[in-house]
């Protein structure tokens, strides 16, 4: 495994992370400290969850469309970025059949394990893990030939529209001309469905929300009481994006770091935005960032989007 989170760095980036963000007002942490083991599992549960639509409808369309994007993309290499269990990529591994395959996800235990049952399964493919942060590790990018960057599931949707436009370009300078990105993206629809997909009935979202602050306990020896906050999920119809909250039940103060954190009653952490999209703006930002869409499909309700683009 290739690995640029060290504890070091991971411990350096969660400590400047929660200073920036839990002493600013109001408060807020970035989602990718939700993928420690247990996260990256309630992630797992999430996806198989009624409510949550976005992992069924990208595999239904990868299931009608991935031999034509495999043609179309020519590409010996797959990397894939957020890649958590890759369940989904075993449809593209069976049809493009890379030389080579390069999971890239923060979490070492589930990337880990994700290589271990993909080398198993084809034992002719160069596999290996890359534990990384894709917000700053693009430039490290591995693999030769003609490459595919895949990012599913809607994780792009994690970034506001500043840091996909960064991420976007640091994607396409890292890439080569006639290499291409397989993006997944959630699509604006019904607020109703959208906000019922962040707020499941089994509290399994909830809990994937609260495990943000076990992080924090954890890895920073913080005291957070992650049941005294409460889940909020709401959509934002000017930014067209969901935002996580964690909403504090009583008023409380927390010890992390050299830091007293207090919280009023019903004060409130942004944990994460997903971002909901649409083709115009979504295909505006890829063609602006030096990328050419040459596929667009759709499920039949028009609920997920997978864009196939060129690197120009
Ligand atoms: C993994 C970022 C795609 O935004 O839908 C699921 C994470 N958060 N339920 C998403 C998530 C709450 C998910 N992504």
């Amino acid at each position: 495994m290739i690995n640029h989170l060290s504890r070091d760095y991971l411990r350096q980036t969660l400590e400047h992370d929660v200073r920036t963000g839990l002493v600013s007002d109001p408060k807020w942490l970035p989602p990718k400290w939700f993928y420690d083991s247990r996260g990256s599992e309630l992630f797992s549960q999430i996806t198989r969850l009624e409510e949550y639509y976005p992992t069924r409808r990208e595999l239904a369309i990868l299931r009608e469309r991935v031999a034509d994007i495999a043609r179309e993309s020519g590409a010996d290499t797959l990397i894939e970025l957020g890649s958590g269990t890759s369940e989904k990529t075993v449809l593209l591994l069976d049809t493009l059949r890379p030389k080579a395959y390069y999971p890239v996800d923060v979490d070492a235990v589930t990337l880990g394990d994700a290589v271990s049952r993909l080398s198993a399964k084809y034992p002719d493919m160069e596999i290996e893990g890359v534990c990384a942060d894709f917000e700053r590790h693009l430039g490290l990018l591995p693999g030769e030939g003609r490459r595919m960057v895949a990012f599913l599931g809607g994780t792009i949707g994690n970034l506001d529209p500043a840091a996909r436009e960064l991420f976007l370009k640091d994607l396409r300078s890292s890439l080569r001309p006639g290499d291409t990105f397989l993006l997944g993206s959630d699509l604006v629809k019904d607020v109703g469905r959208l906000v019922a997909a962040y707020d499941d009935a089994q509290g399994v979202t909830a809990a994937f929300n609260r495990n943000v602050l076990h992080v924090i306990n954890e890895r920073l020896g913080a005291d957070f009481d992650p049941d005294s906050f409460a889940h909020v999920a709401l959509y934002d119809e000017d930014e067209d994006w969901i935002e996580m909250r964690l909403r504090a039940l009583r008023p409380m103060r927390a010890h992390v770091l050299d830091l007293d954190v207090d919280f009023a009653e019903g004060e409130e952490i942004r944990t994460e935005i997903s971002a909901k999209f649409r083709r115009e703006g979504l295909t505006a930002e890829l063609d602006k960032a030096g990328f050419d869409v040459v596929r667009w499909d759709t499920d039949p309700a028009g609920d997920f989007a997978l864009s196939l683009s060129v690197r120009r």
